[in-house]
Order: structure tokens, then sequence, then C-alpha cells
């Protein structure tokens, strides 16, 4: 969801091929436009257009186009639709300043309002262009001073970049709640949304503070913070994933990180796990774990599929640490009064450590004064930075914007944290050498399920004339179904909705025919038998069932319509094995209906705005 990157080199370097690749990076993010600005006249020349990368560079074929200094945005659009002219970079009334924007500016009607009252002229419907015009109306020949000026006027969140027609070589930055980062080579400084994006030319990177003004130059750089004192902020060196081989051979990254689950499962458990003392490690919490010990209560934090993993994260805390445990939407914890004793924590969940809700809730966590981790993939990401300590997921970059192998790993690690707060607490060692060595069972496990695909594939196909269906399940299979449902919306555009087989007579029985399936998840754990009674009352009212089961379940399978079969587990570790088929499933329904499954409509990896 947008994405920024910017470059300025010594005189005679053509950043314009750099700049194009320098964009495609941030691709993953989720994007309908692109364009950007370059300087080397009186006058800045934009280049913008509706569509991919592809569609820019075909915008600029044909063109010789050279400069030693450029900016490039991709716009996710929130302000106006998907447009030429509400492309990133804007401009003021003419094309002497140029600016890219990450963010939401809320106050932009009421400077809309009073920029055209002094007499200036808009042409998109962005929230971005007052910036230009902010740019424009305080310039009195240092671009930095009037990006402070106009960040004193912007209310809402931003990582602002611009430059000049009249500040040869300069860009200026800004930022607020989105992250921004100056990467440093000895004769160009570069400055990016995602500093991963940097890393094919530096490792080393600074990352700006809130309110920071960078004026970055081909060979130095400068940070004033919001004090208007000088700061030299330290670099840091960019860890890098290694990047997965693209696709692995697999059609469509969606299944290849499906696939990739029993290695990037076992990634993230390595070193971690000492079984035979029934000890779990964790590196990144090890500056805290005094704190750990005495926390009395934990809110768990997250959006989309993460708030999934949050929601078993929460019942496993419950069970094997006695804490007691809440999970939250991050976008409504500031209207949540939860806990803020001494002894609270937070823990945010987050994939991509970007999401914008995620960050607020842990500022607003950091406000209350409680501790504050995180379970985060993208190492060095913005959330890794906030929270006070944490845990890396380590599967590698996760592309495909439906979360699957996160999933999988979040919980996992959720499980291993609840265990190593249990054994700060009451949970006997045995209990935890048994529960560990299960975890440990899963990537095999992972695989099996796995084998299942062409079979999954054949049932999607089987319904493949569904338009809309539940999800249930009960206890830890309760929030994979609301996973089930998710993916299923997100990659095949089918209404899906998931429950707690507990409500179905509550309401929900209402919408059930034999056009509307039910996909229940009944696996061999405490709650089988009540979820074969709902399997039971649905088919009486003539429903198809899809049933998630596991090997040799003649009941099940003679009551449903279809079975998937996953292996069987300790009932803790069964919503990773759940949650495999049902990934397929959303995937081979979205391949069925031409659906492009790694970038659907509307969505984007990393939601940056709230
Ligand atoms: O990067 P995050 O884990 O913070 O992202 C949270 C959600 O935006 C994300 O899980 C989203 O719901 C996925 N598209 C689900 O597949």
């Amino acid at each position: 969801m947008c994405g920024i990157y910017g470059i300025t080199a010594v005189p005679n370097t053509n950043i314009v091929p750099w700049g194009m690749a320098g964009i495609r990076r941030l691709e993953y993010r989720g994007y309908d436009s692109a364009g950007f600005a370059l300087q080397n006249s009186a006058e800045l020349t934009i280049i913008r257009s509706v569509g991919d990368i592809n569609a820019l560079r075909d915008a600029v074929s044909g063109h010789t186009l050279v400069s030693s200094v450029g900016i490039w945005h991709t716009r996710w659009a929130t302000h106006g639709a998907p447009s030429e002219r509400n492309t990133h970079p804007h401009t003021g009334c003419d094309t002497r300043f140029a600016v890219v924007h990450n963010g939401t500016i809320e106050n932009h009607d009421a400077l809309r309002r009073v920029l055209t009252a002094a007499g200036h002229r808009f042409t998109s419907e962005t929230d971005t262009e007052v910036v230009a015009h902010l740019l424009e109306m305080e310039y009195r020949g240092n671009l930095a001073e009037a990006m402070r000026a106009a960040i004193h006027q912007i209310e809402g969140t931003f990582a602002l970049v611009a430059i000049t027609a009249d500040e040869p070589g300069v860009i200026v930055a800004s930022r607020r709640s989105s992250p921004l980062a100056i990467g440093i080579l000895p004769d160009a400084r570069l400055i990016a949304s995602d500093a991963a994006a940097m890393a094919i030319h530096t490792r080393e990177v600074v990352h700006l503070e809130d309110y920071d003004i960078a004026t970055l130059s081909p060979t130095s750089h400068m940070i004033v913070d919001a004090g208007a004192v000088t700061r030299m902020r330290p670099s840091q060196a960019i860890e890098l994933e290694a990047e997965s081989a693209e696709f692995g051979g697999f059609p469509h990254r969606m299944l290849f990180e499906i696939n990739e689950q029993p290695a990037a499962l076992s990634n993230s458990l390595r070193g971690r796990i000492i079984a035979r003392e029934g000890h779990v490690r964790f590196g990144g919490l090890a500056a805290v774990e005094k704190q750990l010990s005495a926390i009395e209560d934990l809110t768990v934090v997250g959006c989309g599929t993460a708030y999934h993993a949050a929601l078993i994260g929460a019942m496993y805390i419950e069970a094997y640490a006695g804490l007691s445990a809440t999970a939250v939407l991050a976008s409504e914890y500031e209207y949540r009064r939860t806990s803020s004793r001494r002894n609270s924590a937070m823990l945010a969940i987050s994939q991509s450590g970007e999401t914008m809700d995620t960050l607020l809730a842990i500022k607003g966590g950091k406000d209350r004064g409680i501790l504050t981790l995180g379970i985060v993939n993208r190492v060095g990401s913005a959330i890794a930075r906030l929270t006070d300590a944490g845990i890396y997921n380590h599967i590698g970059p996760e592309t495909s914007v439906a979360s699957t192998k996160a999933f999988v790993s979040q919980v996992t690690l959720l499980a291993l944290l609840a265990i190593h707060l249990g054994r700060q607490r009451d949970l006997i060692r045995t209990d935890a050498e048994r529960m560990l060595e299960a975890v440990l069972r899963l990537p095999d496990k992972i695989t099996t399920a796995l084998a299942q695909s062409d079979h999954v594939r054949a049932v999607a196909e089987q319904f493949g004339w569904m338009q809309s269906c539940l999800f249930i399940g009960r206890g830890y299979q309760y929030p994979v179904a609301l996973e089930g449902a998710l993916k299923l919306k997100e990659v095949s555009y089918a209404h899906a909705e998931g429950y707690s087989a507990g409500e179905m007579k509550h309401g929900p029985l209402a919408l059930v025919d034999d056009r509307f399936p039910t996909i229940a998840i009944a696996v061999r754990d405490s709650r089988r038998k009540k979820m074969v009674a709902n399997i039971q009352e649905i088919k009486a009212r003539r429903g198809p069932v899809i049933a998630i089961a596991n090997p040799d379940d003649s009941e099940i399978a003679s009551l449903a319509d279809a079975t998937i079969t996953v292996p069987e587990d300790d009932e803790f570790l069964m919503p990773v094995l759940t949650a495999i088929p049902l990934q397929l499933f959303a995937y081979w329904m979205g391949v069925s209906r031409g659906i492009n499954v790694d970038k659907p409509r509307n969505l984007a990896k990393s939601v940056t705005t709230e």
C-alpha cells in the first residue's frame, strides 16, 4: 500500500533505471498507479500512469530520460479514484515542487479551502496535493524550512518526500507514523518507505523519527528533529532475510507460500526449543525476561489474519500460562479500556511490521505505560523497532496478499510463548516437554496436510457454484473458521462468514438451505461431539457440508458431502493443521474463478494507512 523511493546521486549519474528498479521492489505492497518526478531543469519532469510499473515503463518508452535526482511513488487510492491526475508525485500551481506521500492528511479539506482562497489551483482529488501547495506557499529559498512549515499545518500520518527545481541535488523528507529510511552510498543517498527496498544498493540505513526533517544531497544528509536540533541518527545495517526463489516453480506466489510452510515453520522454530528440558528460548525477549515473569495480563493485538492468530494466542496464554489474555483488533484498541496496570503487557502480531492500525495500537499501549512486545516477520520493520522486545518469525518474505505461512508461524510461536510464560509460572516440565515434542513434529504433519491439495482442488471445483458460505468451528477452531472465511473472501470474492459453531442456532442457521454450504471443522478434539451435532442440524435442513476432519472418521465422512482430512495432533496444535486445507480451498476456488489470487482487487499487502 503506497511506496516511496527516491535517489540523489552525484552529477552525471543517470538514476532513472535505478529508480524504476527500486520502485519495483515496493510492488509487493499493492498499488493501482505509479509515477515519478525528475529534477534537471528549471521545471521538474513528472511522469504518471494508472496501472502497474510496466504501464509506467511503457509511458516513458520512446523518451530519453536522464537525471541524477528523482522521487518515485506507487499509490493505493484512498482520496480519489485511481487516475493519472490523482497519481503521485503531486505539484503545486506549476511544476517547481513535486511531492510524494504515504499516509493520510486528515485536515486536507480545511487546508484546501485556505489555499484555494489564497489563489492556489488544485488539479487532483487527493489529500496529498495540499502539501505541494503548502510547500509552494511556504518556500523562501529553503525546501527543508518549507517542509517544516508545511508539516506543522498537517494533521494525520505522513511520510513525505519532496524536490524542487530551485535546489539541484536536494531531496527533503519528513515523517509521522509512516516509515522512511535513508540509504547511504559513497556517492548517492536513497530514501524509501521500506528499508529493504534499498538493500541491493546498500545495507547501511538511517531510520527517520517522527517529525524529523531530512535534507539529502548526493554525498551527505542532515537530519533536524522536531525541536529544530540537528541530530546524528545512527546508521543501522539492514538484516536481510534470504529472498526465496521466485514462485519456486508454482504458478502463483500464494501456492508457493502455502507449500513453503513446513520449511518456513522449521525456520521459525530453529534454535528456540529445548524439548528435553521443557524449555523455550527467545533471544529477542532476553532483555525483558524479568518483566515477563511478572506480567499479570496480556492484550494481543493484530489485524486480519494476524488478529485470528491473536485470538488463538490469547487462548493459549490463558490455558498454559494462566494469565488473563484478551485479543483485540488493533484498530479497536484505542476504544478499549484494557488493563494498564504496572504488570500489564501488549503483544502485537504483524507479518509486515508496518500495519498502521497495529503501529497506532502499540503507540496507545506505550502511552498507557505498558510493556509492548511483538511477533513480527519483517526484520527491522517499524513495529519491530517500536516494541520493547519481540520475536521474529524468520519465515522469509511473504509477498502474496493473502497471508498464509505467517499465520502458521504466528500461531506456533504463540504456542511457544504460552509454554515459555507457563514455565515461568505453573506449567510443569513434563507437560511442557510433551507439548514441545509435538511442536517439533508439526512441519512433517503440515507436509501430510499439503498432500491433500489435489483433493481440495476437486472439492473446490465441486462447490464452484457457491456464492456464499459459512465456516464453523469451536474452541481453537473458531478463529480458524474466521481465517478460512477471510481467505476465501480475499482470493475468490465469494461471500463467507466465520462463526463459532455454538452460534448456529442463534441466527446463522436461518441461512442454511441446499444452495448454502457450510465448511465445518470437526476434528477429533474435545469439541468433536458438539460439532457432529452441528453438522446433523445443518444436514437436517439440506445444507451441503464440507468437513475438515481427521482420517478414518467414518461418522463425519458419512454425514458430510465432502471430507478433507488433516493429520491428528494434540488439540492445541490442530489450528495450525486445519488452516492448511482452508488456505488451499480458497486458493483453488480463486484459481477456478480466474482471479489474480496473488493480488486480489482493492487489497494491498501492507496496510500502511488507518
Ligand atoms: O502485515 P500484517 O500481519 O500486520 O497484516 C495484517 C493484515 O492486513 C493481513 O493479515 C491481511 O488481513 C491479509 N491480507 C490476510 O490474508
